[in-house]
């Protein structure tokens, strides 16, 4: 009987060793120790035993369980430790490396959202909401409600981007300017108003400085009182506080445009020394921007009483001001989509320009 007993044991432990994982191991205790188990077998033959060897037979099958169940503890531990090691080996870092930057360290914003993202901070500080209208325009929008009949002459000379007529003769076009947004406000609310409408625009020219696509930032402002005075001193102040400097040379110029009387174009003064440019003061000009008082055919299209309102409005080209406050020649270099001109040019995502943080780090 004692025979049996040892053989048990010696088979059960064997199977311990051997189980390969905790699943295994768990297999070889059920069929030892689970309620069919073979030492749970031998248990039952002791009511069939005489009383004297009762005794004896039932202290050997117990230890037999307390054996078999320490080494299956044991077993298990080791297991678990087996395991451990063999993620830690499969899992090692090697902490001499140097640290990967990741995309906050490596992605760059283009220029040109940076520009964007700067002059809605500034209008939006003195007052001004942004506006939205489509690239794809209406011939209406574009130009008849900008005081543009169809005959005028401006048509032409904005190298205009149409589509193919519709069955109504009625033609849509590439919108050539953020002007039809001024439209689109004045039809949508009531004065007083004061938006800016930053956008892609199209015309059919390319060159250095010029590009079939670019972006321009419209404003307007309709109310009451204003006048001439107030469109100069938000140009001022926008040109200061866009360049980050405390005076900038500007020059107010008589021009014309169809939807303003009277119009002026805006130069901003800048000079060369060496490589860098220099904003606001010097001998050159650059053309930034077109503005005027809104023509009272404007205001009348829409349904506003020109003797009642009065406002002023502006289209700023936003690459040209890019340009000029980055130092960056070549328009075209803006969409050519290489990725050494945006780790040179782009900036640091996630530091959006605030007025009190700064526009541009
Ligand atoms: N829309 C004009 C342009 O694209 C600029 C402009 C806007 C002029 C608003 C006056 C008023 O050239």
């Amino acid at each position: 009987m004692s025979g049996d007993i040892e053989t048990l044991e010696r088979q059960v432990l064997t199977e311990i060793e051997g189980a390969a994982d905790l699943q295994a191991l768990e297999a070889v205790r059920i069929a030892a120790l689970g309620k069919k188990g073979r030492i749970t077998q031998l248990m039952k033959r002791l009511g069939g035993l005489p009383p004297e060897e009762r005794k004896s037979f039932g202290q050997a099958v117990n230890t037999l369980k307390r054996r078999v169940g320490e080494a299956i503890e044991a077993r298990k531990s080791a297991l678990a430790e087996a395991a451990l090691a063999a993620r830690l080996a499969q899992e090692t870092a090697d902490i001499t490396l140097p640290v990967r930057p990741g995309p906050l360290a490596e992605g760059r914003i283009h220029p040109l959202s940076q520009i964007w993202d700067e002059v809605t901070e500034i209008f939006a500080d003195m007052g001004f909401s942004v506006a939205e209208g489509p690239d794809i325009e209406s011939d209406e929008l574009n130009f008849t409600k900008l005081n543009i009949p169809p005959e005028h002459p401006a048509r032409q000379d904005m190298d205009t981007f149409y589509f193919k007529p519709r069955a109504d003769g009625s033609r849509l076009l590439l919108r050539t300017h953020t002007s039809p947004v001024q439209i689109r406000t004045m039809q949508a609310q009531e004065p007083p108003i004061r938006i800016i409408a930053p956008g892609r625009v199209y015309r059919c020219d390319s060159d250095q400085t010029h590009t079939p696509m670019f972006h321009q930032v419209e404003g307007l402002v309709i109310d009451e009182e204003t006048h001439l005075g107030h469109l100069k001193w938000c140009l001022e102040e926008f040109c200061k506080a866009f360049f980050e400097v405390d005076e900038v040379k500007m020059r107010f110029r008589a021009s014309h445009f169809p939807f303003t009387e009277p119009s002026m174009e805006v130069d901003i003064a800048y000079a060369r020394r060496g490589n860098e440019i220099r904003i606001g003061e010097g001998e050159d000009w650059l053309e930034i921007l077109g503005s005027g008082m809104v023509h009272p055919n404007v205001l009348a299209g829409v349904g506003l009483d020109p003797e009642r309102y009065q406002g002023f409005a502006f289209g700023m080209g936003l690459d040209r001001i890019a340009m000029l406050k980055y130092g960056m020649p070549d328009l075209r270099a803006f969409f050519a989509g290489d990725v050494r001109w945006l780790r040179h040019y782009g900036f640091a995502p996630l530091e959006q320009p605030t007025l009190a943080g700064g526009l541009s780090r």
